[in-house]
């Protein structure tokens, strides 16, 4: 057993914990990663983003080929999937991505072990490796980056080919026949939307009454409705009371919610997407005594420190959105914060993206929340049909939304549903981070024809002049 001393020690390589890492070697404190997958990146470049990102992606472009090109006169005939084609694609820029986080380490001296990693002390970590070898590394700082992983339904087996989770759904070798989602959030719309459009039939079924909770809902209603109109069907305000496999597929026992009528569907595929949890397990906090929460999260300070003196965390292992950028903007402000400088993430400025067709963006406030907050608000909206480049693209779904304070003006909330939404949100997000007020958004001049020429719009509209609606 060997003993290694670093300054700072980081458990998971994902989006919180590889930043942070670089971020502390930047700072010139000595570095370890502990990562106990042989790749680096965690679920985001593994099996989360990346991947669902490409998928999403390929199955688009198959899509557009298939159906998209008649009106703008391309004709293209015989499109048909190579299915094993697409997953290598998608595989080959996991690899080239992780083996990128690799050559980061090397650049920035941090060092990579690979293994299990357990807290035994507030400045010490065992590290099991693959051949059983311990090693024990010591940190003056551990920050724990453990993320998460996906929450259970009780009685569900996951066994990755007829129940998977999204690991699985982002590996199925053919097109499942009828693909049955369980929980009408980030995963199942996304990967929903990817077997959809590559020829599935596919249910969403959503113990709640509404899709994506949390979401403004007015977005998220129309955004059912542009869904529907893709096949996705919904069972809304249905509960999962039983999931039966047999050789061919998998039957699913429904309740509803409000009345407790029975249901049954059969699917070849159910993706279970109800969530994801914080990956807490055989980390030795308990030995510790580090504080969670009462949904398992670990409790941190604004400085991300535990209750445990040295010990920090980060990422999806604490409260707050679980996304790879809120991740990694906590990397950055924790080895800021151990190196002694001032740091902090502004957490009313973290944007949320949904990449399906069309894309859902928003960043703030929704309305929901306003009200239930009392707080004075205007609303702007417009919608893409009256944007020319939308209508030169043929992407004319969808509408930007900003909320702003009925006083100041100040940016309180944008929402954007259409084409590009992820990346049109950026402006609003700076906007945000800046203080901006509509007017500012308004006053700001913007490339035309352009999509986001509908943000301008909408913060026009804030104050009833928007020019082209
Ligand atoms: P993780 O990325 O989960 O990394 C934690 C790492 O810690 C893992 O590599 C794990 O192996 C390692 N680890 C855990 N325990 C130990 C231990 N004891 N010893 C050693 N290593 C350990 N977010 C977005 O912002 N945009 C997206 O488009 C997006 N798409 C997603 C799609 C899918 C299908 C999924 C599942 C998630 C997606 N997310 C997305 C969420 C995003 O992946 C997470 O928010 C992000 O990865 C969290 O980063 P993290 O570093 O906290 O944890
Ligand atoms: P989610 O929290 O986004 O959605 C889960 C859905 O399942 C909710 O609508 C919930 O009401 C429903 N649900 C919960 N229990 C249920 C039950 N028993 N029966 C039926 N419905 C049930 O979780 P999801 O989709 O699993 O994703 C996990 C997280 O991963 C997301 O919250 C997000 O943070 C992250 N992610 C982000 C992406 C992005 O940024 N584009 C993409 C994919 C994931």
């Amino acid at each position: 057993m060997t003993n290694k001393k670093f300054d700072v020690v980081v458990i998971g390589a994902g989006p919180a914990g590889y930043v942070a890492a670089i971020r502390a070697s930047q700072l010139g404190l000595s570095v370890a990663c502990i990562e106990r997958m042989h790749t680096l990146g965690g679920t985001c470049l593994n099996i989360g983003c990346i991947p669902s990102k490409a998928l999403l992606h390929a199955s688009e472009e198959f899509k557009h080929a298939q159906k998209g090109m008649n009106k703008h006169g391309i004709k293209i005939d015989g499109v048909s999937l190579d299915l094993s084609s697409m997953m290598a694609h998608k595989d080959d820029v996991v690899d080239q991505l992780t083996k990128g986080i690799d050559m980061l380490f090397k650049k920035n001296d941090v060092e990579h072990i690979q293994g299990d990693a357990r807290i035994i002390s507030n400045q010490e970590v065992e590290v099991t490796a693959t051949d059983k070898e311990k090693t024990i590394i010591s940190g003056a700082n551990i920050i724990i980056a453990t993320g998460s992983t996906p929450a259970d339904l009780p009685g569900a087996v996951i066994d990755e080919k007829q129940i998977v989770s999204s690991t699985g759904a982002l590996r199925l070798t053919k097109v499942p026949e009828h693909l049955v989602v369980i929980g009408a959030g980030y995963i199942g719309l996304e990967l929903g939307s990817v077997w959809g459009r590559l020829g599935a039939k596919v249910t969403v079924v959503e113990y709640l009454n509404r899709i994506t909770p949390g979401m403004d809902e007015e977005v998220a209603s129309q955004f059912q409705r542009l869904l529907k109109r893709q096949k996705i069907k919904f069972k809304l305000g249905t509960k999962v009371t039983e999931l039966e496999t047999y050789q061919e597929g998998v039957k699913i026992r429904l309740e509803s919610v409000s009345e407790g009528k029975n249901d049954e569907i059969d699917a070849d595929v159910v993706l279970l997407a109800i969530g994801r949890i914080p990956h807490t397990s055989n980390l030795g906090l308990d030995n510790l005594g580090i504080n969670i929460d009462d949904r398992g999260f670990i409790k941190v300070d604004d400085h991300y420190k535990t209750n445990v003196d040295g010990i920090y965390a980060i990422g999806d292992v604490i409260p707050g959105p679980m996304l790879a950028h809120k991740a990694e903007e906590e990397g950055v402000a924790v080895a800021e914060l151990i190196s002694g400088e001032k740091s902090h993430v502004n957490y009313d400025a973290i944007p949320s993206v949904i990449y399906t067709n069309p894309e859902v963006a928003s960043v703030g406030k929704t309305e929901e929340q306003l009200k239930e907050e009392g707080r004075e608000y205007k609303v702007g909206s417009f919608p893409f049909v009256a944007n020319g480049r939308a209508r030169a693209i043929s992407s004319t779904d969808g509408f930007v939304k900003i909320l702003a304070c009925a006083t100041t003006d100040k940016v309180l909330g944008v929402h954007i549903i259409g084409t590009d939404a992820g990346t049109l949100i950026a402006e609003a997000v700076l906007a945000i981070e800046f203080g901006g007020s509509a007017e500012d958004i308004a006053r700001t001049c913007h490339a035309h024809p352009a999509l986001n020429e509908a943000i301008k719009e909408a913060a026009l509209a804030v104050d009833n002049r928007a020019i082209h609606f």
